[in-house]
């Protein structure tokens, strides 16, 4: 039995919560492998809404969740995530790997600075940024540091040194920032967190080679990640499958399936070039009927056609092997509906996406219009989701069929609704 790694081929918030809740019915082990409290993954379930921002989407369905070694997790927030699972009486078993890394004020005072200056990229001020630049600087605090704190001390000054002089000198701001209050933060993490603490890429090995089925689930999107993504309008992890592999600690060998979602159109939140960014009074009507605001910080997403350039080079990156199209509901009433094939350069038709983000700002979409659709009649509906995918309107069948040669992918869910049930396998 395989590793499956579910992505987002935008820029995050395709609907992977969904997806990923559909699919793990009968995962042995879910496993979210990078970001931290960034994400927020809807999932609604009989008519109620479940957010997650660190935990697998699994873990609704009681089962055994992981927190890879790619993740930045703030330990606070993923206590009150796991209080409100406990409050439904669900109690699912977490290993959160020693090699995470840990979210201090510091990192979030530092995201919070840059914002507030108006030059940041507008992030969700989760300390994401901050936490990876001070992994990747060798000033981090990981899980497995929590075992002895004394030792760490030396390390954590240094941190909090650095962030003072940030502050200070490139932010004008005077913070009080102090050793001895970041040590009691973290014995109180240790004695709430601690026994969590073990080892996710030994768990999810020994898991595969047992035949067991693995998830893993991806947060943002493909084109929000560091090195592949819309730079510097991105998140400061890869986001991409094969990070996953790294992220957790496999080989990249052991991943079977790589399923690709997006919306039927496009989001992003934050700013960033954005070609297919839809007008008004369309932008508003899509970002009404897709409830387009921010799972974490309730902005309001940017709205936009599909991005058939940018999707096609989400899917190579990633090596997706099958399509999940979320919100395909959301456009119903729409007409025409707009689909961008390919980009207009300095007078020059261009099919690949750029790696620059002053390019793709001056790049202008070339459309096809394809014909709208009325909303699913319940009959209709419930045809589609017993299998019977003729029974949806032809206009809808045509959207989908359209975009699946033009991806040159299988389109294989197509979800109607924000419903667990709501979603037809073709
Ligand atoms: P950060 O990840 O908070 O540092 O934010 C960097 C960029 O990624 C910003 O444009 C955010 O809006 C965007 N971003 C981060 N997480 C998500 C997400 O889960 N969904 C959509 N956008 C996100
Ligand atoms: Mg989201």
């Amino acid at each position: 039995m395989p590793a499956v790694v579910v992505i987002g081929l935008q820029w995050g918030d395709e609907g992977k919560g969904k997806v990923v809740d559909f699919i793990s019915e009968r995962a042995d082990l879910a496993v979210r492998y990078q970001g931290g409290a960034n994400a927020g993954h809807t999932v609604v379930l009989n008519g109620r809404t479940y957010r997650f921002h660190h935990l697998p989407v699994a873990a609704l369905r009681g089962k055994h969740v992981c927190l890879a070694s790619g993740m930045v997790i703030d330990p606070m927030k993923l206590l009150e995530e796991l209080e409100s699972l406990y409050k439904e009486g669900i109690r699912p078993r977490l290993t959160i790997d020693g090699r995470a890394h840990i979210v201090l004020d510091i990192h979030k005072m530092l995201d919070e600075a840059e914002e507030s200056s108006g030059k940041g990229v507008g992030t969700t001020k989760r300390g994401i940024g901050p936490a990876y630049a001070y992994k990747s600087a060798r000033v981090g605090i990981r899980f497995s540091d929590l075992a002895e704190i004394e030792l760490i001390k030396p390390r954590l000054k240094k941190a909090i040194d650095m962030t003072r002089a940030l502050l200070s000198g490139v932010y004008n701001m005077n913070a009080e920032l102090d050793v001895e209050r970041a040590i009691q933060f973290l014995r109180e993490v240790a004695s709430r967190l601690g026994r969590h603490v073990g080892d996710v890429s030994l768990l999810v090995n020994e898991t595969l080679d047992r035949g067991g089925l693995v998830i893993l689930e991806g947060a943002q999107g493909t084109l929000l990640d560091i090195d592949h993504g819309t730079y510097p309008f991105v998140t400061s992890s890869n986001t991409t499958a094969g990070a996953a592999c790294n992220s957790v600690g496999m080989g990249p060998k052991k991943v079977d399936e790589v399923i690709g979602v997006t919306k039927a159109y496009t989001t992003r939140v934050g700013k960033g070039p954005f070609p297919t960014e839809m007008d008004e009074p369309v932008a508003s009507m899509v970002r009404e009927r897709g409830r387009e605001y921010g799972t974490t910080t309730g902005r309001p997403r940017r709205v936009g056609w599909f991005d058939a350039v940018a999707v096609r080079y989400s899917i190579m990156l990633n090596g997706v092997t099958s399509i999940a199209i979320t919100k395909a509901d959301c456009l119903a009433g729409i007409d025409p509906i707009k689909v961008c094939l390919a980009y207009e350069f300095n007078g020059q038709e261009i099919k690949s996406f750029p790696d620059s983000p002053q390019v793709l700002e001056r790049c202008k979409p070339v459309y096809v219009e394809l014909d709208g659709w009325e909303a699913l009649s319940e009959g209709e509906k419930l045809a589609a989701l017993r299998g019977n995918f003729d029974a949806l309107p032809r206009q809808l069948r045509n959207y989908i069929e359209f975009l699946e040669k033009l991806l040159v992918c299988p389109i294989k869910y197509v979800s109607i609704g924000a419903e667990r049930y709501e979603t037809i396998i073709r």
